[in-house]
């Protein structure tokens, strides 16, 4: 009995680690997500867990990981222009993501979500 269920217990963890071992590096090239939203001056409106002008990065990832829509809705968001609320009540056009590279930006848009 002790190794059967010290076995399947072996295999639980093999199990739950390769399964984090896939969502871990589902793609998100962290270092690249960063440099280009510096490029972008996102960083200038929004820090990663810090309210600027723009609401910080980790609290839009809590807002829209949930969304089966999210990603589509980022994307959407950084290409549109629609406008934004700023913490002081303005409203203006949203920056648009100064990017021809599609895999730039959803890589930009995964890194978000994944915080
Ligand atoms: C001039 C300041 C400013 C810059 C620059 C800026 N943002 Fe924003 N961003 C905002 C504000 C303000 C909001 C809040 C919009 C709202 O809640 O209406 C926002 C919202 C967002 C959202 C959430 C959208 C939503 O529907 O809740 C994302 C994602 C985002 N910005 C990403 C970016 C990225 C990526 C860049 C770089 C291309 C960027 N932002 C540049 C001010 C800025």
């Amino acid at each position: 009995m002790k190794n059967i269920s010290s076995l399947s217990l072996k295999t639980v963890i093999a199990i739950s680690l390769s399964v984090f071992c896939i969502s871990a590096n589902a793609e998100v090239d962290v270092d690249a997500a960063k440099d280009f939203a510096k490029q972008n001056n996102c960083l200038r409106c929004h820090g990663v867990d810090k309210d600027k002008d723009g609401p910080a990065y980790t609290k839009i990832s809590a807002k829209f990981k949930a969304d089966p829509k999210g990603k589509e809705k980022l994307l959407a968001h950084l290409t549109s222009g629609e406008k934004a609320k700023f913490a002081d009540g303005h409203e203006e056009a949203h920056p648009i993501l100064k990017s021809d590279d599609p895999k730039a930006t959803q890589n930009l848009v995964d890194w978000i979500l994944s915080l």
